[in-house]
Protein backbone atom coordinates (compact mmCIF):
# COMPACT_ATOMS: atom_id res chain seq x y z
CA UNK A 1 0.00 0.00 0.00
CA UNK A 2 2.84 2.71 0.84
CA UNK A 3 5.11 1.46 -2.00
CA UNK A 4 2.02 2.11 -4.03
CA UNK A 5 1.23 5.47 -2.65
CA UNK A 6 4.92 6.62 -3.45
CA UNK A 7 5.19 5.37 -6.93
CA UNK A 8 1.99 7.33 -7.52
CA UNK A 9 3.00 10.62 -6.33
CA UNK A 10 6.30 10.33 -8.42
CA UNK A 11 4.01 10.11 -11.20
CA UNK A 12 2.36 13.15 -10.25
CA UNK A 13 5.81 15.15 -10.24
CA UNK A 14 6.25 13.87 -13.85
CA UNK A 15 2.74 15.44 -14.81
CA UNK A 16 4.25 18.55 -13.08
CA UNK A 17 7.56 18.86 -15.20
CA UNK A 18 5.90 17.75 -18.32
CA UNK A 19 3.73 21.48 -18.44
CA UNK A 20 6.43 22.87 -17.26
CA UNK A 21 8.40 22.19 -20.07
CA UNK A 22 7.49 21.42 -23.32
CA UNK A 23 10.05 19.58 -25.28
CA UNK A 24 8.83 20.32 -29.00
CA UNK A 25 8.34 23.55 -30.66
CA UNK A 26 6.82 24.40 -33.36
CA UNK A 27 9.51 24.98 -35.65
CA UNK A 28 10.00 20.87 -35.30
CA UNK A 29 7.04 20.25 -37.40
CA UNK A 30 7.27 19.15 -40.93
CA UNK A 31 7.23 22.05 -43.79
CA UNK A 32 7.39 25.01 -40.89
CA UNK A 33 10.16 27.54 -41.79
CA UNK A 34 10.46 30.86 -40.17
CA UNK A 35 7.97 32.68 -41.90
CA UNK A 36 5.51 29.63 -41.10
CA UNK A 37 6.48 29.52 -37.58
CA UNK A 38 5.70 33.47 -37.44
CA UNK A 39 2.36 32.79 -39.03
CA UNK A 40 1.37 30.41 -36.56
CA UNK A 41 2.71 32.43 -33.82
CA UNK A 42 0.67 35.42 -34.59
CA UNK A 43 -1.85 33.77 -34.63
CA UNK A 44 -1.84 32.62 -31.07
CA UNK A 45 -0.69 28.84 -32.01
CA UNK A 46 2.41 28.65 -29.89
CA UNK A 47 1.48 24.68 -28.78
CA UNK A 48 1.18 21.93 -30.76
CA UNK A 49 -1.26 20.35 -28.69
CA UNK A 50 -3.25 23.23 -30.08
CA UNK A 51 -2.75 23.07 -33.54
CA UNK A 52 -3.11 18.78 -33.67
CA UNK A 53 -6.61 19.75 -32.43
CA UNK A 54 -7.90 21.98 -35.33
CA UNK A 55 -9.07 21.37 -38.43
CA UNK A 56 -7.13 21.85 -42.14
CA UNK A 57 -10.07 24.52 -42.66
CA UNK A 58 -9.95 26.65 -39.68
CA UNK A 59 -6.07 26.41 -39.47
CA UNK A 60 -5.63 27.35 -42.95
CA UNK A 61 -8.06 30.61 -41.86
CA UNK A 62 -6.63 31.54 -38.80
CA UNK A 63 -3.04 30.96 -39.86
CA UNK A 64 -3.35 32.87 -43.35
CA UNK A 65 -2.11 29.06 -44.87
CA UNK A 66 -2.64 27.26 -47.57
CA UNK A 67 -4.95 24.09 -46.73
CA UNK A 68 -2.56 21.30 -47.86
CA UNK A 69 -0.10 22.87 -45.85
CA UNK A 70 -2.02 23.02 -42.81
CA UNK A 71 -3.12 19.83 -43.19
CA UNK A 72 0.30 18.56 -43.11
CA UNK A 73 1.30 20.77 -40.24
CA UNK A 74 -1.69 19.31 -38.54
CA UNK A 75 -0.59 15.47 -39.07
CA UNK A 76 2.79 16.37 -37.72
CA UNK A 77 1.87 18.12 -34.48
CA UNK A 78 -0.70 14.85 -34.17
CA UNK A 79 1.90 13.24 -33.91
CA UNK A 80 4.56 14.95 -31.68
CA UNK A 81 2.25 16.85 -29.36
CA UNK A 82 1.84 14.71 -26.36
CA UNK A 83 -1.80 14.44 -26.52
CA UNK A 84 -1.67 11.29 -23.81
CA UNK A 85 -3.03 13.85 -21.15
CA UNK A 86 -4.52 11.28 -18.98
CA UNK A 87 -3.95 11.15 -15.25
CA UNK A 88 -5.03 8.85 -12.28
CA UNK A 89 -7.74 10.17 -9.98
CA UNK A 90 -5.90 9.80 -7.17
CA UNK A 91 -3.32 12.51 -9.08
CA UNK A 92 -6.13 14.83 -9.21
CA UNK A 93 -6.94 14.24 -5.56
CA UNK A 94 -3.42 14.67 -4.46
CA UNK A 95 -3.64 17.88 -6.72
CA UNK A 96 -6.66 19.00 -5.23
CA UNK A 97 -5.56 18.29 -1.65
CA UNK A 98 -2.82 21.12 -1.74
CA UNK A 99 -5.44 24.09 -3.13
CA UNK A 100 -4.85 26.57 -0.52
CA UNK A 101 -7.39 29.42 0.22
CA UNK A 102 -6.36 32.79 0.64
CA UNK A 103 -8.65 35.36 2.78
CA UNK A 104 -10.10 38.69 0.99
CA UNK A 105 -10.55 39.89 4.77
CA UNK A 106 -14.12 39.75 4.33
CA UNK A 107 -15.62 36.27 5.68
CA UNK A 108 -18.88 36.72 3.78
CA UNK A 109 -16.46 36.80 0.57
CA UNK A 110 -14.73 33.97 1.80
CA UNK A 111 -17.53 32.38 2.85
CA UNK A 112 -19.31 32.80 -0.86
CA UNK A 113 -16.54 31.54 -2.25
CA UNK A 114 -16.07 28.22 -0.24
CA UNK A 115 -13.89 29.65 2.25
CA UNK A 116 -11.85 32.15 0.26
CA UNK A 117 -9.72 32.20 -2.91
CA UNK A 118 -8.77 28.89 -4.19
CA UNK A 119 -5.38 28.60 -5.23
CA UNK A 120 -5.14 26.17 -9.04
CA UNK A 121 -8.48 28.52 -9.66
CA UNK A 122 -8.71 31.49 -12.27
CA UNK A 123 -10.95 34.38 -10.38
CA UNK A 124 -12.55 36.63 -12.93
CA UNK A 125 -14.11 39.74 -10.94
CA UNK A 126 -16.42 41.89 -13.19
CA UNK A 127 -18.13 45.07 -12.85
CA UNK A 128 -18.31 48.50 -14.30
CA UNK A 129 -16.06 51.47 -13.20
CA UNK A 130 -15.57 51.86 -9.42
CA UNK A 131 -17.32 48.68 -8.45
CA UNK A 132 -13.92 47.33 -6.00
CA UNK A 133 -12.09 45.07 -8.63
CA UNK A 134 -8.57 47.10 -8.18
CA UNK A 135 -9.77 46.96 -4.13
CA UNK A 136 -9.61 43.67 -4.25
CA UNK A 137 -7.15 42.85 -6.28
CA UNK A 138 -4.64 45.06 -4.01
CA UNK A 139 -6.08 43.23 -0.65
CA UNK A 140 -5.70 40.35 -2.42
CA UNK A 141 -2.06 41.33 -2.92
CA UNK A 142 -1.12 42.27 0.78
CA UNK A 143 -2.92 39.07 2.02
CA UNK A 144 -0.99 36.59 0.11
CA UNK A 145 1.94 37.82 2.38
CA UNK A 146 0.32 36.50 5.27
CA UNK A 147 1.26 33.19 6.67
CA UNK A 148 -1.24 30.05 5.85
CA UNK A 149 -2.30 30.32 9.97
CA UNK A 150 -3.67 34.06 9.19
CA UNK A 151 -5.67 33.08 5.99
CA UNK A 152 -2.24 34.11 3.20
CA UNK A 153 -0.32 32.39 1.31
CA UNK A 154 2.79 32.80 2.61
CA UNK A 155 4.06 33.73 -1.03
CA UNK A 156 4.83 36.46 -3.30
CA UNK A 157 2.74 38.51 -5.78
CA UNK A 158 3.31 39.52 -9.00
CA UNK A 159 0.91 41.78 -10.21
CA UNK A 160 0.16 43.10 -14.40
CA UNK A 161 -1.30 46.60 -13.74
CA UNK A 162 -2.54 47.68 -17.68
CA UNK A 163 -4.53 50.57 -16.56
CA UNK A 164 -1.55 52.50 -14.26
CA UNK A 165 -4.13 51.71 -11.54
CA UNK A 166 -1.98 49.95 -8.67
CA UNK A 167 -1.03 52.42 -6.02
CA UNK A 168 1.85 51.37 -3.48
CA UNK A 169 0.25 54.02 -1.12
CA UNK A 170 -2.94 51.99 -1.20
CA UNK A 171 -0.88 49.03 -0.35
CA UNK A 172 0.85 50.42 2.26
CA UNK A 173 -2.62 51.28 3.88
CA UNK A 174 -3.82 47.65 3.90
CA UNK A 175 -0.68 46.04 4.73
CA UNK A 176 -0.68 48.45 8.38
CA UNK A 177 -4.67 46.96 8.38
CA UNK A 178 -3.56 43.36 8.60
CA UNK A 179 -0.62 44.21 10.65
CA UNK A 180 2.20 43.63 8.17
CA UNK A 181 5.28 46.32 7.47
CA UNK A 182 4.31 47.91 4.34
CA UNK A 183 7.78 47.88 3.30
CA UNK A 184 7.65 44.36 3.52
CA UNK A 185 4.52 44.20 1.80
CA UNK A 186 5.60 45.82 -1.21
CA UNK A 187 9.25 43.71 -1.44
CA UNK A 188 7.00 40.55 -2.39
CA UNK A 189 4.54 42.62 -5.03
CA UNK A 190 6.72 42.70 -7.88
CA UNK A 191 4.61 44.99 -10.44
CA UNK A 192 4.60 45.39 -13.78
CA UNK A 193 2.64 48.19 -16.32
CA UNK A 194 1.51 46.51 -19.54
CA UNK A 195 1.83 48.71 -22.30
CA UNK A 196 -0.06 46.67 -25.21
CA UNK A 197 -1.74 43.31 -25.42
CA UNK A 198 1.16 41.64 -26.91
CA UNK A 199 3.05 43.35 -23.91
CA UNK A 200 0.64 41.86 -21.25
CA UNK A 201 0.78 38.01 -22.71
CA UNK A 202 4.72 38.55 -22.88
CA UNK A 203 4.90 39.75 -18.74
CA UNK A 204 3.03 36.31 -18.18
CA UNK A 205 5.55 34.30 -19.89
CA UNK A 206 8.48 36.61 -17.67
CA UNK A 207 6.46 35.31 -14.31
CA UNK A 208 6.87 31.70 -15.79
CA UNK A 209 10.28 32.39 -15.91
CA UNK A 210 10.65 33.96 -12.71
CA UNK A 211 8.82 31.43 -11.02
CA UNK A 212 11.71 28.91 -10.96
CA UNK A 213 13.32 30.95 -8.11
CA UNK A 214 10.33 32.78 -6.27
CA UNK A 215 7.42 31.39 -4.54
CA UNK A 216 4.66 33.01 -6.63
CA UNK A 217 1.40 32.67 -4.79
CA UNK A 218 -0.97 35.30 -6.77
CA UNK A 219 -0.77 36.79 -10.01
CA UNK A 220 -3.13 39.45 -10.88
CA UNK A 221 -4.06 40.91 -14.64
CA UNK A 222 -6.11 44.65 -13.96
CA UNK A 223 -7.29 44.10 -16.15
CA UNK A 224 -7.54 41.50 -18.39
CA UNK A 225 -9.32 42.94 -21.03
CA UNK A 226 -8.31 46.82 -21.34
CA UNK A 227 -6.06 46.36 -23.88
CA UNK A 228 -7.57 43.87 -25.66
CA UNK A 229 -10.97 45.85 -26.02
CA UNK A 230 -8.80 49.41 -27.38
CA UNK A 231 -6.58 47.11 -29.74
CA UNK A 232 -9.01 44.75 -31.45
CA UNK A 233 -12.24 47.10 -32.57
CA UNK A 234 -14.81 46.10 -35.08
CA UNK A 235 -16.91 42.41 -35.84
CA UNK A 236 -13.66 41.47 -38.21
CA UNK A 237 -11.19 41.56 -35.25
CA UNK A 238 -13.26 39.79 -32.70
CA UNK A 239 -12.12 35.97 -33.77
CA UNK A 240 -8.51 37.41 -33.49
CA UNK A 241 -8.81 38.75 -30.16
CA UNK A 242 -10.88 36.32 -29.00
CA UNK A 243 -8.03 33.74 -29.57
CA UNK A 244 -5.53 35.80 -28.41
CA UNK A 245 -7.65 36.34 -25.24
CA UNK A 246 -8.22 32.75 -24.93
CA UNK A 247 -4.24 31.86 -25.35
CA UNK A 248 -3.50 34.36 -22.66
CA UNK A 249 -6.23 32.67 -20.25
CA UNK A 250 -4.62 29.36 -20.79
CA UNK A 251 -1.08 30.60 -19.68
CA UNK A 252 -2.55 32.00 -16.92
CA UNK A 253 -4.23 28.74 -16.02
CA UNK A 254 -0.87 26.79 -16.56
CA UNK A 255 0.62 28.83 -14.49
CA UNK A 256 -2.02 28.47 -11.27
CA UNK A 257 -1.78 24.85 -11.51
CA UNK A 258 1.93 24.42 -11.88
CA UNK A 259 2.75 26.71 -9.24
CA UNK A 260 -0.64 25.95 -7.23
CA UNK A 261 -1.27 29.38 -7.28
CA UNK A 262 -4.26 31.87 -7.55
CA UNK A 263 -4.69 34.05 -10.53
CA UNK A 264 -7.37 37.24 -10.77
CA UNK A 265 -8.40 38.65 -13.56
CA UNK A 266 -10.19 41.52 -13.62
CA UNK A 267 -12.95 42.55 -16.49
CA UNK A 268 -15.37 45.36 -17.13
CA UNK A 269 -18.79 44.78 -18.30
CA UNK A 270 -20.89 46.97 -21.11
CA UNK A 271 -24.18 47.44 -21.81
CA UNK A 272 -26.19 44.84 -23.35
CA UNK A 273 -28.84 46.50 -24.74
CA UNK A 274 -30.92 43.78 -25.92
CA UNK A 275 -31.70 42.45 -22.58
CA UNK A 276 -34.77 43.25 -21.34
CA UNK A 277 -34.57 41.52 -17.43
CA UNK A 278 -31.78 41.61 -15.43
CA UNK A 279 -29.13 43.36 -15.02
CA UNK A 280 -28.76 44.61 -18.41
CA UNK A 281 -24.81 44.10 -18.58
CA UNK A 282 -21.97 41.60 -19.58
CA UNK A 283 -18.58 41.30 -19.17
CA UNK A 284 -15.92 41.90 -22.01
CA UNK A 285 -14.50 38.63 -23.63
CA UNK A 286 -17.82 36.56 -23.84
CA UNK A 287 -17.38 33.05 -23.58
CA UNK A 288 -14.11 32.65 -23.60
CA UNK A 289 -13.20 34.32 -20.34
CA UNK A 290 -16.20 32.91 -18.96
CA UNK A 291 -15.19 29.29 -19.81
CA UNK A 292 -11.47 29.79 -18.83
CA UNK A 293 -12.53 31.28 -15.47
CA UNK A 294 -13.04 28.97 -12.06
CA UNK A 295 -14.31 31.70 -10.89
CA UNK A 296 -16.66 34.55 -11.72
CA UNK A 297 -17.79 37.18 -9.48
CA UNK A 298 -19.68 40.68 -10.12
CA UNK A 299 -19.41 43.19 -8.29
CA UNK A 300 -22.04 45.72 -8.09
CA UNK A 301 -22.31 49.38 -6.10
CA UNK A 302 -24.75 49.38 -3.26
CA UNK A 303 -26.13 51.79 -0.69
CA UNK A 304 -24.10 53.82 1.87
CA UNK A 305 -20.58 52.81 0.04
CA UNK A 306 -21.12 48.59 0.49
CA UNK A 307 -20.25 46.30 -2.45
CA UNK A 308 -22.21 43.17 -3.16
CA UNK A 309 -21.06 39.82 -4.76
CA UNK A 310 -22.43 37.90 -6.45
CA UNK A 311 -20.64 34.00 -7.52
CA UNK A 312 -21.93 33.70 -11.04
CA UNK A 313 -21.74 29.92 -12.82
CA UNK A 314 -19.46 28.32 -10.37
CA UNK A 315 -18.98 24.27 -10.49
CA UNK A 316 -19.21 23.28 -7.31
CA UNK A 317 -20.52 26.15 -5.57
CA UNK A 318 -24.20 27.43 -5.11
CA UNK A 319 -24.86 30.95 -6.53
CA UNK A 320 -25.87 33.73 -4.33
CA UNK A 321 -24.37 37.31 -2.95
CA UNK A 322 -21.92 38.97 -0.68
CA UNK A 323 -21.75 42.08 1.01
CA UNK A 324 -18.59 43.73 2.09
CA UNK A 325 -17.09 47.31 2.58
CA UNK A 326 -13.97 49.14 1.35
CA UNK A 327 -12.64 51.55 4.39
CA UNK A 328 -9.10 52.75 4.62
CA UNK A 329 -7.72 50.00 5.85
CA UNK A 330 -9.19 47.55 3.63
CA UNK A 331 -11.89 45.18 2.39
CA UNK A 332 -14.40 44.27 5.47
CA UNK A 333 -17.75 43.04 6.22
P1 LIG B 1 -12.40 50.57 -12.70
O1 LIG B 1 -10.99 50.09 -12.64
O2 LIG B 1 -12.50 52.03 -12.97
O3 LIG B 1 -13.26 49.78 -13.60
O4 LIG B 1 -13.03 50.41 -11.23
P2 LIG B 1 -12.74 49.35 -10.09
O5 LIG B 1 -13.85 48.38 -10.05
O6 LIG B 1 -11.36 48.82 -10.16
O7 LIG B 1 -12.90 50.25 -8.81
P3 LIG B 1 -11.90 50.39 -7.59
O8 LIG B 1 -11.57 49.06 -7.03
O9 LIG B 1 -10.79 51.27 -7.98
O10 LIG B 1 -12.85 51.10 -6.56
C1 LIG B 1 -12.76 52.45 -6.28
C2 LIG B 1 -13.60 52.69 -5.06
O11 LIG B 1 -13.02 52.07 -3.92
C3 LIG B 1 -13.67 54.16 -4.71
O12 LIG B 1 -14.74 54.76 -5.38
C4 LIG B 1 -13.90 54.10 -3.21
O13 LIG B 1 -15.26 53.91 -2.95
C5 LIG B 1 -13.19 52.86 -2.78
N1 LIG B 1 -11.87 53.20 -2.21
C6 LIG B 1 -10.70 53.25 -2.84
N2 LIG B 1 -9.71 53.63 -2.00
C7 LIG B 1 -10.30 53.84 -0.82
C8 LIG B 1 -9.81 54.26 0.46
O14 LIG B 1 -8.65 54.52 0.68
N3 LIG B 1 -10.74 54.35 1.47
C9 LIG B 1 -12.04 54.05 1.27
N4 LIG B 1 -12.88 54.15 2.28
N5 LIG B 1 -12.52 53.65 0.08
C10 LIG B 1 -11.66 53.55 -0.94
MG1 LIG C 1 -9.74 49.18 -11.44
Amino acid sequence: MTKKTASESVKEEEVVIDVDEPENTIEDLPGVGPATAEKLREAGFEELLAIAVMSPVELAEQAELGEAVAAKIIAGAKKIANIGGFISGKALLDRRRRVKKLTSGSSSLDELLGGGFETQAIVEVYGEFGSGKTQIALQLAVNTILPLDQGGLDGEVFYIDTEDTFRPERIAQMAEGVGIDPQDALDRIHVARAYNSAHQTLLVDEIKRMSKNIDVKLVIVDSLTSHFRAEYIGRGMLAPRQQKLNRHMKELKQLADVQNALILVTNQVMSKPDSMWGDPTRAIGGHIVAHASTFRLYLRKSKGGRRIARLVDSPNLPDGEAVFTVTSEGLTD
